[in-house]
């Protein structure tokens, strides 16, 4: 059966090539609506009444920006296209972490021709690092992040394409996958892992997890293994993060489809399978040595994959808990929040090419220092739908409006959002909540298929509202204010807070928004995180060829917006070949420490690519966010 290679695409290419975009399509006449400017203009509204409102140049025609205000403690930088990192001039980084760099004194060091070891690797920090956060228990520093995939190539170093060939291969594909959780500390040295700390530990393909919530011990969720529906293995293809106010990490499962495939070339697969692209065929070939990813053999396997896992950073031996209130999708990351009463507010994107927004409310209120063993299982999930007149709603997804029952809500939640209408995005990755005030924001990453085609449920993708460019390779950032400044209210006012674009390039709405110039230009933003001063930090994924639509963006980079003001500034660039992604403070906000993922020859350009954390700091030691 034939294996994609997902060395050299990217997961939603993968999906992609199992769906082809139809040569011809019924939204043509959509596209030339939305492509026309003086349309697209017309058809946006900021905040309220105007963009002075909002006081951001939140679309071209919706007011100037308020320049000469901005809060930025650093001089931009320019783009960049070489395969190192760059931060502004009075800044510093260092690598802090590199896959296969040991987390405990067991492990081997890392070899720089063969990568890491079949024995090792579960011991030693794993590869492509994405969404991480920094926890303060009781003054040790610990920070975990995920790794959300294994480039094979690189991993099986001796394989061809690194193809597995053994379950001794498969193992080791997946223990550099999971999520690291480890103690750091800053010496003389800069920051340094902890190696051997009580607090490092390694979570894995294979890590014991509990199931909670509405979903745990349905049908669909036992297994030969785990009659009881409620006891499985492993995270996959955490992508995203969150953190609770109770001090635990929400690690995201985003991709999880494609470690699942069949040895049975006529298995028929089960209803739901498509609108979650599980397919025949896998990425890793995980199925023909590990009979546990073998849909063939195990088809409610996946029905355990695909929810917001909950880990405690403080306790190595704990038990990560699967999270299926907050839903079955491909979940980026986990924004939580507090409603005006305290109750806890998850805000979730689901990142496909015209799936939905989520929002979590939980029952019960949070209280510092009462039990928050139930706050993330009894609550009622929802998903956006976004209004033309600038307006939007949080739609219950109860079985009242599905039509489906409790559980099955929280297994085919995609399904549940078709049936109540819900708005289909272009690729919602991270939501970010301002401490500041009460809004939210969460980037659109991209989305050529908006005005093209439907989703996998046949949802269609107009492009209106939120998602206002046919054929969106530049991606927005939409911002939301929920009514009467309460989290948990079901009615917001949204706007867009920048279009990404090319202004050297376009003269109509692919120049993107007012506040992009070609100082600054991006595409594809990903990663969101605030700061405690109200700066939203801006990471991108996206096309970094330098060339033709991307011309004059170089690199990936990490930008900083000023709400207040609209401005965006760039503050570094990764290495060619890299995405940026995760981002997380030092307890005394001196150092911020940024991921690089799947980067093509850093750090060591002799070496294996390693994907790396890297700590950023002022060189006057001041404080970064
Ligand atoms: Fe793993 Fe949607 O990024
Ligand atoms: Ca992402
Ligand atoms: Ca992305
Ligand atoms: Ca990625």
């Amino acid at each position: 059966m034939k294996r994609f290679n997902i060395n050299k695409i990217s997961w939603d290419e993968l999906d992609e090539l199992r769906r082809p975009t139809p040569e011809t399509t019924d939204f043509d006449r959509v596209v030339q609506a939305a492509v026309s400017r003086r349309g697209f203009l017309t058809g946006l509204v900021a905040f309220g009444s105007g963009a002075a409102v909002m006081g951001a140049g939140a679309v071209r025609a919706s007011g100037e920006l308020k320049q000469g205000a901005a809060r930025f403690a650093f001089t931009p930088i320019a783009a960049q296209t070489d395969f190192t990192v760059h931060v502004p001039e009075g800044y510093e980084w260092k690598v802090l972490a590199s896959w296969g760099d040991p987390l405990f004194s067991d492990a081997p060091a890392f070899d720089p021709a063969n990568g890491t070891t079949p024995e090792g690797q579960v011991r030693a920090f794993g590869e492509n690092t994405d969404g991480m956060e920094l926890f303060d228990i009781d003054g040790h520093e610990v920070i975990a992040v995920n790794h959300e995939y294994a480039n094979l190539d690189i991993n099986l170093p001796q394989n061809d394409e690194g193809t597995p060939l053994s379950v001794t291969d498969v193992r080791k594909i997946q223990d550099a996958q999971g999520v690291a959780v480890f103690e750091v500390k800053e010496g003389e040295n800069g920051w340094e892992v902890v190696i051997d700390s009580p607090f490092n530990r390694r979570i894995t393909h294979n890590t014991p997890m509990r199931i909670a919530g509405p979903a745990a011990g349905h049908a669909l969720l036992r297994t030969e293994a785990d009659p009881s529906g409620t006891e499985s293995l492993g995270t996959f293809n955490n992508c995203g993060a969150g953190r609770t106010p109770w001090g635990t990490y929400l690690t995201c499962e985003e991709n999880f489809n494609g470690y699942f495939g069949s040895t049975d070339e006529a298995f028929e697969r089960p209803e739901g399978f498509a609108r979650y692209g599980i397919e025949l065929e896998s990425g890793y070939d995980y199925e023909k040595f590990d009979p546990r990813f073998d849909i063939s053999r195990n088809p409610n396997e996946p029905h355990r994959a695909g929810y917001v896992v909950e880990i405690d950073p403080s306790d190595a031996a704990s038990t990560p808990v699967k999270r299926t209130a907050l839903g079955r999708f491909k979940h980026e990351n986990a924004e939580v929040t507090l409603a005006a009463d305290g109750r806890v507010v998850v805000y979730l994107g689901d990142d496909e090419r015209g799936e939905f927004l989520y929002r979590y409310v939980s029952d019960d209120v949070y209280v510092e220092g009462g039990d928050t063993s139930g706050l993330l299982d009894a609550g009622q999930l929802y998903v956006a739908k976004f209004h033309e007149d600038g307006t939007g709603e949080w739609l219950a997804l109860t079985p009242e409006a599905t039509g489906m029952d409790r559980a099955m809500i929280h297994i085919h939640t995609r399904q549940a959002g078709s049936a109540v209408g819900a708005t289909t995005m272009d690729r919602p990755e991270w939501v970010a909540v301002n401490p500041t005030r009460v809004e939210a924001y969460c980037a659109l990453t991209n989305n050529k298929n908006r005005a093209v085609k439907a989703n996998a449920g046949g949802d269609e993708t107009p492009a209106t509202g939120p998602n206002p460019r046919a054929e969106n390779n530049y991606g927005q950032i939409v911002r939301w204010r929920p009514e009467n400044e309460d989290h948990a209210a079901d009615r917001f006012d949204w706007d867009l807070y920048v279009m990404a674009g090319n202004p050297e390039v376009h003269a109509d709405a692919y120049a993107g928004s007012t506040n992009v110039t070609p100082g600054n230009m991006f595409n594809s933003p990903d990663g969101m995180k605030f700061d405690s001063r109200g700066m939203l930090w801006i990471q991108t994924d996206g096309d970094d060829s330098n060339e033709g639509e991307f011309a004059g963006m170089g690199n990936n980079q990490m930008l900083v917006g000023d709400p207040a003001s609209g401005e965006i500034a760039r503050f570094m660039t990764g290495p060619k070949g890299s995405e940026v992604t995760g981002a997380t403070f030092s307890t005394d906000r001196r150092t911020l420490f940024v991921g690089i993922q799947h980067p093509e020859n850093f750090p060591d350009p002799e070496a294996l690519p390693r994907s790396s954390i890297v700590a950023i700091r002022r060189a006057d030691g001041a404080e970064i966010g």
